[in-house]
C-alpha cells in the first residue's frame, strides 16, 4: 500500500492593521505598558476595523496560502476553521468562508480554544495520509476583541484579533506529522469561559447588563494549567517521535504570554533562540496564534527544509495539542520523491534501539526538571500571597492610622 505523507504546501497570514498598544490601554483603563511588559512580554495587539471580521480575515489568508500552494480553491478536498469567535453562532463561519473562496467541498468549524489550530492541523493529517483527500484547508482565526470587556484589566490586556491559513497536501515526501497530542481537562471548564452566549444562558437584557457575554477568565488556575502541558505535551510527542529535545530544531508555543514560555523552556532545557515568539506585536490571538508565528518564521527562513518543528497550544476548555512536524523541501520532482521513498525508513534495529534509549534517558531528565519547578512553585507561592497579604495589611493598618477629617487632625 502507498504510504502517504501530509505537506504544508501554502502558508498565508492577515491581520488587521489598526494597532492597540499598552500606552492605548493606560487611557481606557487602570493598567500600565511596565505591568503588561512584565507580566506578559505584550507590547501591542491587532483590533478590527469596521467591515472586519473572522471569515473576512480568514479569507485573505486562505487567499495568500492557495497562491503560494499554487492551487485553485476548487482543488479543495476540506476547509476546516479552527476559531471560537465566529461571524454567527449559526451558520458556521467555515461555510461561509468556503463560499467567499468559491471552493467546492466539505467544511467544518472546530472550537477547541486557544489548541483550536493544532487540533485542526493533526486531523488535517488524517485524512491526507489515509488518502482520502489530495489538499485541505486549515485556518486559524479570531476576532476575540469582539468578546472583550474593555473595562476588565485582567483580560482587556491579553488578547489580540487575526488569521493564519496553511494548505495541507497529500506527498510522496517523508515528513509532515510525525507525531501528535490532544488533550482535555474538562474540570477547568470554568476557568475561561463566556458565559452568556450559548443556549444554557441565552443573552438577555440581565445577563448581558452583567456583561455576561464578555469573556471572563480566572487568569491564575490557566497559567498553572499551561505552564504543565507545555513541558508535558512536548515531551509527550517528542517521545512519540522517538527524538528528544535536541533534534528539534524549532519550537512554536501558543503566544499567550512570555513567562509561560520561559518557564517551559526552562524545563525542556530548550534555547530562546530556536523558540518563536511574536506575541509582543500580536499579543494572543488564540487559535490564529500557532500559524501566525509558524507564518511569520517561514516567510523569514527561521523554518528550513526538513526542519523538525513543535507546535504546542493550550487554551479553553481548558484542551491541549502539540504535534511534531517535519518541513518537507518545497521543490521536489516526483523522481525525488521516488528515490526518497524507496530509502524510508533505513534505520537498523541497533540504531533505532540507541534512539529509543536516548529518548527515554531524556524523557527522564525533563520529567525530573518539571517536578522539581512545579515543587519550588509550590513553595513559593503560598509565601508570595502570605507576603501579599501582610503588605496589604499594613498598607490598610497606615490608612486607619491616618487622620480623616479635620476634626481627627485637630484632635491629634
Ligand atoms: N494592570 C495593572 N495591574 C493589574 C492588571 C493590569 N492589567 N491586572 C491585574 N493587576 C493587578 C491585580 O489587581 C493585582 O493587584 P494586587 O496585588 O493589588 O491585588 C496584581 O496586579 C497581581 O494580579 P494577578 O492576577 O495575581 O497577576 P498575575 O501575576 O497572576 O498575572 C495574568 C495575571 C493574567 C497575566 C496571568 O495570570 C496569566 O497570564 N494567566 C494566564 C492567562 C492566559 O494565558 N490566558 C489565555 C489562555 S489561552
Amino acid at each position: 500500500m502507498t504510504q502517504y505523507f501530509s505537506k504544508i504546501t501554502g502558508w498565508g497570514m492577515y491581520v488587521p492593521e489598526n494597532v492597540l498598544t499598552n500606552h492605548d490601554l493606560e487611557k481606557m483603563m487602570d493598567t500600565n505598558d511596565e505591568w503588561i511588559v512584565s507580566r506578559t512580554g505584550i507590547r501591542e495587539r491587532r483590533i478590527i476595523s469596521e467591515g472586519e471580521s473572522t471569515v473576512s480575515m480568514s479569507v485573505e489568508a486562505s487567499k495568500r496560502a492557495l497562491d503560494k500552494a499554487g492551487i485553485n480553491a476548487k482543488d479543495l478536498d476540506l476547509i476546516i476553521l479552527a476559531s471560537s469567535t465566529p461571524d454567527y453562532l449559526v451558520p458556521p463561519a467555515s461555510s461561509m468562508i468556503q463560499d467567499e473562496l468559491g471552493a467546492e467541498c466539505g467544511a467544518m468549524t472546530l472550537v477547541a480554544g486557544c489548541s483550536g489550530f493544532v487540533y485542526g492541523l493533526n486531523t488535517a493529517s488524517q485524512f491526507i495520509r489515509s488518502g482520502a483527500y489530495e489538499h485541505i484547508l486549515v485556518i486559524g482565526a479570531e476576532t476575540i476583541s469582539a468578546g472583550i470587556d474593555w473595562e476588565d484589566r485582567g483580560t482587556a490586556i491579553l488578547f489580540g484579533d487575526g488569521a493564519g491559513a496553511v494548505v495541507v497536501s497529500r506527498t510522496l515526501q517523508p515528513g509532515g506529522l510525525l507525531s501528535m497530542s490532544m488533550g482535555s481537562d474538562g474540570a477547568g471548564w470554568d476557568a475561561l469561559i463566556v458565559p452568556a452566549l450559548g443556549t444554557k444562558n441565552y443573552p438577555n437584557h440581565e445577563n448581558i447588563d452583567r456583561k455576561e457575554h464578555k469573556l471572563k477568565m480566572k487568569g491564575r488556575p490557566v497559567f498553572k494549567f499551561a505552564t504543565r502541558v507545555m513541558s508535558d505535551a512536548t515531551v509527550d510527542v517528542v517521545t512519540q517521535a522517538g527524538l528528544t529535545m535536541d533534534d528539534i530544531d524549532v519550537l512554536i508555543p501558543h503566544q499567550a504570554n512570555q513567562r509561560i514560555i520561559d518557564l517551559a523552556l526552562r524545563r525542556l532545557n530548550f534555547p530562546a533562540e530556536k523558540t518563536i515568539v511574536n506575541l509582543d506585536r500580536y499579543g494572543n490571538t488564540s487559535a490564529a496564534s500557532v500559524p501566525l508565528a509558524m507564518i511569520e518564521a517561514l516567510e523569514d527562513g527561521r523554518i528550513k527544509d526538513n526542519d523538525k518543528v513543535v507546535m504546542i497550544a493550550f487554551g479553553a476548555g481548558l484542551t491541549y495539542a502539540a504535534a511534531v512536524w517535519q518541513f518537507q523541501p518545497m521543490e521536489v520532482s516526483p523522481e525525488d520523491e521516488a528515490i526518497l521513498v524507496t530509502n524510508w525508513p533505513v534505520d537498523s534495529a541497533f540504531q533505532r534501539k540507541l534512539q529509543e534509549m536516548r529518548t527515554a534517558a531524556w524523557k527522564m531528565k525533563v520529567q525530573a526538571r518539571t517536578k522539581a519547578s512545579e515543587a519550588s512553585m509550590a513553595i513559593m507561592l503560598p509565601l508570595y500571597s502570605f507576603r501579599k497579604g501582610l503588605k496589604k495589611r499594613g498598607k490598610k493598618e497606615d490608612n486607619q492610622d491616618e487622620p480623616k477629617t479635620q476634626e481627627d487632625k485637630q484632635g491629634q
